[in-house]
């Protein structure tokens, strides 16, 4: 009896499906169906038992060589398909130069720098320069030197941040503590504005931030009196505010005798007017001057200090002092 698999015919349909197949993926299911367990090549080759003796022999050679050939196909047809799949692949992953970049976001300066820039070019216009001091600071800079001794309630552990394990150091809470600094380091005549961060153990509320800024000015020379302060101050106060009401009234810092303080009419954006706080000020006490070694028969000098974040809060209408710590872009871009 002859076999009932016809060769030939089996190994032409294999050889059509394997050029067929498009993708490695079809290429498998072609030699699963042609070479499989359970493909007609395998049954041919499982029935080569039941031939009659004869003809297992040719019929043997013939499906083997038939499964070869089938095989040899396969390897080639898949070797093709896969170069040409990471051809394509590469194809696909190819970068365009030409497209164009992802933008690159363009900072701008946080509001209150701009304000302190502002503040610091109206001074240098008056001849004054720049001092920088530490943050870290000794209560002798901060407080005894500025005429704050020991005990006063300026220094009071409640709204001072101590320095643990250092004795006699804070962190600074004005920019005051730069005054003797300066004058200790430098002779007269002296001109110095001094801006910064200082700190202070206050209540976290809307207008009270346990860091905030401070700008501190320092004129020493022959002859200086409150008119040459309330002056200075009244041209800055016109620069940053465009504003031409002043009322000066009494105050009392340590380190200035007398003391004043600086209001300005202000008229917010709703168009409500009022008196705003805008700085403290005085004329240096001879005190100070004998912490920093100057002679104060000969020398005389104004000192002051105003709030930056205070300033830039008002004159910008951003009404939470913690908006501008926050660093939420959404508020910082309305100010750049
Ligand atoms: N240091 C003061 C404060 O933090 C502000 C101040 C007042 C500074 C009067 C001065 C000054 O230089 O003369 O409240």
């Amino acid at each position: 009896m002859a076999s009932p698999y016809d060769i030939s015919e089996i190994k032409t349909r294999a050889l059509a499906g394997t050029a067929a197949a498009g993708t490695v993926s079809a290429l498998e299911a072609v030699r699963v169906e042609f070479t499989g367990r359970k493909s007609e090549l395998a049954k041919a080759l499982a029935s080569i038992v039941s031939l009659p003796p004869e003809e297992r022999g040719t019929f043997g050679k013939h499906a083997n060589a038939a499964r070869r050939e089938i095989d040899d196909a396969l390897a080639e047809r898949k070797a093709e398909l896969e170069a040409a799949e990471l051809s394509e692949q590469l194809a696909d992953d190819r970068t365009d130069v030409t497209l164009p970049g992802d933008p690159y976001p363009r900072g701008a300066l946080h509001l209150l720098t701009q304000v302190r820039l502002e503040i610091e070019e109206i001074f240098l216009a008056l001849g004054y320069e720049i001092a920088d001091g530490p943050e870290v600071e000794t209560e002798h800079y901060n407080f005894t030197a500025l005429n704050t001794p020991e005990g006063h309630p300026a220094r009071s552990s409640s709204d001072t941040f101590y320095v643990d394990g250092s004795a006699g150091t804070i962190l600074r809470t004005q920019t005051s503590s730069v005054q003797v600094r300066v004058m200790e380091a430098r002779t007269p005549p002296l001109y110095v504005i001094s801006p910064g961060a200082v700190y202070r153990r206050d209540d976290v509320d809307a207008t009270h931030s346990p860091m905030f800024h401070q700008l501190e000015g320092l004129a020493v020379d022959e002859g200086l009196s409150l008119a040459h302060l309330i002056g200075t101050l009244k041209h800055v106060a016109g620069q940053l505010l465009g504003s031409t009401e002043y009322r000066i009234i009494p105050d009392f810092f340590p380190f200035t005798e007398p003391s004043i303080q600086l209001l300005v009419r202000w008229t917010d954006r709703a168009g409500r007017s009022s008196w705003m706080e805008l700085l403290g000020a005085g004329m240096v006490d001879p005190n100070v001057f004998s912490f920093a070694g100057y002679d104060s028969e000969r020398w005389t000098g104004f000192a002051f200090g105003m709030g930056l974040d205070r300033i830039a809060m008002v004159r910008h209408g951003v009404p939470d002092l913690r908006l501008l710590f926050d660093g939420d872009l959404r508020v910082l871009e309305q100010f750049s």
